[in-house]
């Protein structure tokens, strides 16, 4: 005995709450618990947690695994959508495959049932049922003469239990009011979608008249890759055309539970609240002389309600919907419009100082900087010989210091600020980074790091580092003008890779890096739309990004969080792995409340400890359960510096497409010249 769970229900009319990446099953619409948790529960009872399935959607299946803490073994996953016929069919393959006498509770994550006790009390009427053979249906005595349903007409009554149960005479799909109200009265039942059956017998009756989705099925079984592809050829139709109107042997059992398909803000509201009531999930009540009225929002924001009537008010992370709650059909048609896919063409324009074009020169720039670097006439034998290196520098300059920590294997230090750490002495290698040449930080500390070592470089497009280091005899890097420093990373870096290659400190060969990178500068350029890039700024559109790094990527989170706040204009934090599970983790019980926004970005590389591997998959749960959206990318490449740089690279193009989908110009960054000429003046 099986329980199999649909968790295909999109929800749109459910928008803003429920999202494509957030949708309907995951969502509590009318108690503390998700729908799909609450089905979950509901059914264990019945079939002990180990047979309880899922199926869901490619993009959906992990989300739910983690949600219910299931197995991934226990996941039926459909390669597309297609209605309930296919998910049946399939969900049945599945586990006639696993258990051939195999007896399936097909059920739909997101109903509204109260009254477990009936509820079982049904199904175990219609297991009993289903073991003779019937395909068994549950039916719901109607309230009103609803348009939208489905209606069973029952026939005579069968051998049962204690619990009632009939031939199904016809099912009538979908009828209009006077047919409807008919219906009513004639003692008809609304197709509730909950059925029982043996997988073999369901299987037999889909040979039969769905005969392409027994075809694939047959031919390439209930999973793997040729199914994805097969999965094209089969009918998209729901179980009830497919099958059970055509079908014999079909029963009814009426429910003895209250069912509420929850379709809609009105639906939710008549669930919670009686006539003329205010109801609200999520957030306590504030309302005056308000009647008939849903608020949805979040624990610890205040939504209030004065003097309304009849609306719908819902506060969700992505928007705020107010509607009438009489039109909350029409909500589907806002929430099309507000996820349809954005017109790419039309934001290339407002990349009007051509940040794409800088970003996707970094590898080019990367190739010519490290053969600059690496031929560059330096006093090589004066800078031999040191322990450590410290590299001063700001911003879009000072990250490469961060980086070079990553790559080389000595130690690195990157040093922010006006002056430098206490131990610098003869035996280190000092360096300064600025792309301008005239960051304040960078030049007082670099001075005074010179007074206790004469290990030193410069590396800038002129202004007056240059000058410092040909004041004090220091040898200097120059790399090409014009730039903004962030876009100038491939000189910046790669100069300094070279210089270390040279020095022998840094032995890996970065060509393998400077390849992956080119193959991504084409990838995920403005030409290949909808390239993978894209789609995480759309995923990342209008959020507060969290991004995590772990040990060698903690740079490459800081400088997405830089990317983001610079190119893109808005808010942005990293945090560094382990670390973050030691404090961050905590403040993620109360995130939902007070930055309903954040989106925490993973990202994975090859270097990653196992054991860091492991927490990754724990926190994944946690954020899921605690109804937080994800991320999660990985690094390219064999080499270490393939997979930094490639992790990097993706975010740096992220950014600029954040910057085009939030409207702005990447370039420009106003507030940090104005800051600098502030402080010129002081
Ligand atoms: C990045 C940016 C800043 C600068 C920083 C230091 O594009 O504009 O983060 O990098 O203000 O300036 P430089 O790099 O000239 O030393």
């Amino acid at each position: 005995m099986y329980a199999v769970i649909m968790a295909g229900g999109r929800g749109e009319r459910l928008w803003p709450a429920s999202t494509r990446e957030w949708p309907k099953p995951f969502l509590p619409l009318a108690s503390g618990k998700a729908l799909l948790r609450a089905t979950y529960d509901r059914v264990v009872p019945l079939v002990g947690q180990e047979g309880v399935y899922v199926v869901a959607g490619r993009e959906l299946a992990e989300r739910v695994s983690l949600f219910l803490g299931i197995p991934p073994g226990r996941l039926i996953v459909e390669p597309r959508g297609k209605n309930t016929a296919p998910a049946v069919g399939l969900a049945a393959a599945f586990l006639a495959e696993k258990d051939p006498e195999a007896v399936l509770i097909m059920l739909p994550a997101d109903h509204l049932i109260r009254g477990e006790e009936g509820f079982r009390r049904c199904l175990s009427a219609a297991l009993a049922a289903a073991r003779d053979g019937h395909l068994v249906t549950l039916g719901i005595r109607p309230t009103r003469p609803a348009t939208g349903y489905g209606y069973i007409e029952p026939g005579e009554p069968l051998e049962g239990g204690e619990i009632p149960l009939y031939q199904v005479r016809r099912f009538v799909e979908k009828p209009p009011r006077e047919l409807a109200e008919e219906f009513l009265s004639r003692g008809y039942l609304w197709n509730s979608g909950i059925f029982v059956w043996r997988a073999a017998r369901i299987l037999e009756e889909i040979d039969r008249y769905l005969p392409r989705l027994s075809g694939v099925l047959r031919r390439v079984g209930p999973a793997g890759e040729e199914l994805v592809r097969a999965w094209d050829e089969v009918e998209e139709i729901s179980i009830d055309s497919g099958v059970m109107e055509r079908a014999a042997d079909v029963a009814v059992v009426p429910a003895e539970f209250e069912w509420r398909d929850l379709g809609d803000w009105q639906a939710v509201w008549e669930s919670l609240a009686g006539d003329g009531g205010v109801a609200s999930v999520g957030t306590e009540p504030f309302a005056k002389d308000a009647r008939n009225t849903l608020i949805w929002s979040r624990p610890g924001r205040v939504v209030a309600a004065l003097g309304v009537e009849g609306l719908a008010i819902v506060d969700a992370p992505e928007a705020l919907l107010v509607t009438k709650l009489d039109r909350s059909q029409e909500v589907r048609e806002l929430a099309r419009a507000a996820e349809s896919p954005p017109d790419w063409d039309e934001l290339y324009g407002r990349d009007a100082s051509g940040m794409l074009a800088a970003v996707k020169a970094l590898p080019g720039q990367a190739r010519d900087a490290l053969s600059l670097g690496e031929s560059a006439e330096l006093p090589w034998e004066e800078l031999a010989g040191f322990s450590r290196v410290v590299v001063a520098g700001m911003g879009g300059s000072g990250i490469s210091g961060d980086l070079l920590a990553s790559l080389l294997p000595c130690e690195v230090i990157a040093s922010r600020g006006y002056n430098i750490p206490g131990f610098v002495g003869e035996e280190t290698l000092l360096v300064a980074v600025s792309y301008s040449g005239n960051t304040e930080e960078t030049l007082a500390s670099f001075e005074q790091g010179l007074s206790r070592t004469r290990r030193a470089i410069a590396v800038s497009s002129g202004g007056k580092l240059r000058a410092l280091a040909e004041e004090h005899g220091v040898p200097w890097i120059g790399i090409p003008a014009g730039l903004q420093p962030r876009a100038a990373l491939g000189y910046l870096l790669f100069s300094l890779l070279g210089v270390f290659r040279r020095l022998g400190t840094f032995s890996e060969d970065p060509r393998e890096a400077l390849a992956v990178l080119e193959g991504m500068a084409e990838e995920l350029s403005p030409g290949r739309k909808g390239n993978p890039a894209q789609a995480l700024a759309l995923a990342l559109w209008r959020r507060v990004p969290l991004i995590y790094g772990a040990g060698c990527t903690a740079p490459v989170a800081m400088r997405w969080k830089t990317q983001v706040n610079e190119n893109a204009k808005q808010p942005a934090f990293w945090g560094e792995l382990p670390e973050v599970c030691h404090n961050e983790i905590v403040g993620y019980e109360l995130t939902g409340g007070v930055m309903p926004q954040a989106e925490v970005v993973f990202l994975r590389s090859a270097c990653d400890h196992p054991r860091v591997a492991a927490r990754i998959d724990i926190l994944k749960e946690v954020l899921t359960r605690r109804g937080l959206p994800f991320q999660e990318v990985r690094g390219r490449g064999e080499s270490k510096a393939a997979q930094l740089l490639s992790l990097l690279y993706l975010g740096d193009w992220v950014s600029v497409y954040l910057a085009l989908l939030n409207r702005v110009d990447p370039t420009p960054v106003r507030p940090i010249q104005e800051l600098k000429d502030r402080l010129a003046r002081i």
